[in-house]
C-alpha cells in the first residue's frame, strides 16, 4: 500500500512512506487544548462510548474477555495473545494513569463491550528531546464488527482526550505496516519447553532432528550462576531507577523513568500471588552493596487455538535491563561492547533458568535494546513476526532495528529502541 491507499492515515499527523525527514520534531504543533473538541466523536447510533473504570474489578474483566476472544493472534492464527486481568490492571494503571484514556466502545441496545483503546502517559526521550507523551495499545475490535471504520474513530477519540490535556504526541506499535515506522525490530523465541511448543505446531522439528535431540538443544542447568542475583524488591527502586537512566540515555528512543515509574513496572504488586504474578524482576548485588546488574520479563501467555491437548502456552517476554558493564563507555566502544556482550549472555542464561523455574515454555525477545548482542548464544530463533514502531505527530529519522536487511541480527549497530511495548 502507499501512502494515499491509507484513506484513514493519510489524514492524520504522521510520517509518509514518500518523504525523507529533513528534521526532528513534531508535524502540526499548531493547536492547543482550546482548540480541540469538547465533545466526543459521533458513533453509529447503535454503540455508545463508554469511559472505563479500571478500579473496578468487574469492568478489568470486561476488557479482559474482550481481548480473549479477539484481540491480536498470529498469522496462521494458532495463536491469541492472553492478557491476564492482573496484566491489565498493571499494563493500563501505570502512573499518572487517566480513566478518560481508557476508551471502550458497547453497544447501545445490550451494553457488551465490543472496542477498546488505551492510553497511559509516557515521557519519551527521541534522540535527546523529552516528549511528554501518551502510548497507545490494546486497539481491539470484536470480530463481528470488523472492517466497518470503527478504528480510525476509536484512533480519533483517544488522540482528543490526550490532546485535551495537552499532550501532542503518541507512541504506539503494530505488527501491521502503516505510515510510517520509525524502527522495525523482529521477534525471536527461545524454547524452554519444546517438547510442548511442539505439540501446539510452534516449534517444527527441524530435518534430520530428534524430539530427544531438541530436547537436549535447548536444556539449561537447574540452577543460576550469578553471584549476587536475587529478587529486585521495593528497596532497590532507586539503585535501579539510576543504573536504568544511564543505560537507556545510550539509545535513539527511551523512555524516561521516574521512581514512581520504576516501582510500578519492575515490581508492580510484590504481595501478589506466583500464579498471578505479571512482572519478574531481579538484581544482582557486588560484595560492595551496589546493584552491578538488573533483568527482567513478564508473563504474557497466549491461547493455543484449536489444539486438543493444550489450552494455552505459558510465555515470559524479555522486559527492561541494565548493567555497569561497559556503562561508562561510548554505546559501539569495541571492547566495552564485547564485555557487555559477555554479561548479557550470562545475566540472560540466567534469566531463561529463573522463567524455566517459573514454569515458562518459551522466553521472546525483541531485537530491541542491545538483545541482538546476545540472542544467537542463547539458541533464540528469528520468529515470523515483526514490531514496528510508530510516532504519532512526530518526524524522527530512522532508528535502527537490530537485524540487517538479510534478516540476520545486527550485533555491531543493535538497537536504538529502548521502549518495550507490552
Ligand atoms: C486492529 C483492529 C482494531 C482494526 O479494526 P478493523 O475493523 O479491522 O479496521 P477498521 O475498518 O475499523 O479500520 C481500518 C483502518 O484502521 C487501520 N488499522 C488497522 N489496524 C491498525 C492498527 N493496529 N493500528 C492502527 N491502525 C490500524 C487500517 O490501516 C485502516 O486505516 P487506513 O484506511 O488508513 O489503512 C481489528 O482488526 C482488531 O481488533 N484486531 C485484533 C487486535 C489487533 O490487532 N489490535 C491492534 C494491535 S496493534
Amino acid at each position: 500500500k502507499k501512502d494515499e491507499d491509507y484513506r484513514f492515515w493519510k489524514t492524520q499527523p504522521v510520517a509518509r512512506f514518500s518523504e525523507q525527514v529533513e528534521s526532528e520534531g513534531p508535524i502540526d504543533s499548531s493547536k492547543t487544548p482550546d482548540d480541540i473538541p469538547a465533545e466526543p466523536y459521533a458513533l453509529l447510533k447503535e454503540f455508545e462510548w463508554d469511559t472505563l473504570d479500571l478500579e473496578d474489578k468487574s469492568i478489568i474483566m470486561e476488557v479482559y474477555e474482550l481481548l480473549y476472544g479477539n484481540y491480536v493472534e498470529d498469522t496462521d492464527s494458532t495463536l491469541r495473545f492472553s492478557y491476564s486481568p492482573e496484566f491489565l490492571d498493571w499494563a493500563l494503571k501505570a502512573p499518572g494513569w487517566r480513566k478518560d484514556w481508557h476508551v471502550g466502545v458497547r453497544v447501545a441496545g445490550t451494553k457488551k463491550l465490543v472496542a477498546f483503546i488505551s492510553g497511559i502517559p509516557v515521557t519519551l526521550d527521541v534522540r535527546g528531546k523529552v516528549i511528554d507523551s501518551a502510548e497507545i495499545n490494546f486497539l481491539c475490535i470484536h470480530k463481528k464488527l470488523r472492517s466497518k471504520r470503527l478504528a480510525p474513530v476509536m484512533i480519533k477519540e483517544v488522540t482528543r482526550r490526550i490532546n485535551k490535556q495537552n499532550i501532542w504526541q503518541a507512541l504506539y506499535t503494530a505488527g501491521v505496516v502503516l505510515p510510517k515506522p520509525v524502527s522495525t525490530c523482529r521477534y525471536y523465541h527461545r524454547s524452554i519447553n519444546w517438547p510442548k511448543l511442539n505439540d501446539v505446531g510452534f516449534s517444527p522439528l527441524p530435518y534430520g532432528m530428534t524430539r530427544a535431540k531438541m530436547v537436549a538443544k535447548y536444556a539449561l542447568p537447574s540452577e543460576t550462576s550469578t553471584a549476587g542475583l536475587r529478587r529486585m524488591v521495593a528497596a532497590d527502586v532507586p539503585a535501579v531507577h539510576e543504573l536504568l537512566t544511564k543505560y537507556l540515555r545510550k539509545f535513539e528512543l527511551s523512555q524516561v523513568f521516574s521512581q514512581d515509574e520504576i516501582r510500578h513496572w519492575m515490581i508492580h504488586d510484590e504481595e501478589i500471588a506466583d500464579e498471578k504474578r505479571v512482572v519478574y524482576s531481579y538484581v544482582v548485588d557486588s560484595p560492595d552493596n551496589t546493584l552491578t546488574d538488573f533483568v527482567s520479563f513478564y508473563k504474557l501467555p497466549s491461547t493455543v487455538l484449536g489444539n486438543s491437548s493444550h489450552n494455552s502456552i505459558n510465555i515470559a517476554y524479555s522486559f527492561y535491563y541494565a548493567s555497569t558493564t561497559s556503562l561508562e563507555l561510548p554505546r559501539d566502544d569495541k571492547a566495552g561492547v564485547l564485555n557487555l556482550q559477555s554479561r548479557l549472555q550470562v545475566l540472560f542464561n540466567d534469566a531463561l533458568i529463573l522463567a524455566k523455574q517459573a514454569n515458562f515454555d518459551v522466553f521472546n525477545a525483541l531485537t530491541l535494546l542491545d538483545n541482538s548482542l546476545f540472542l544467537e548464544d542463547l539458541k533464540f530463533g528469528a520468529g515470523d513476526g515483526f514490531l514496528n514502531y510508530y510516532l504519532f505527530n512526530y518526524k524522527a529519522f530512522p532508528i535502527n532495528g537490530g537485524y540487517l536487511e538479510n534478516g540476520k541480527l545486527d550485533g555491531i549497530n543493535r538497537s536504538g529502541v529502548a521502549v518495550v511495548m507490552l
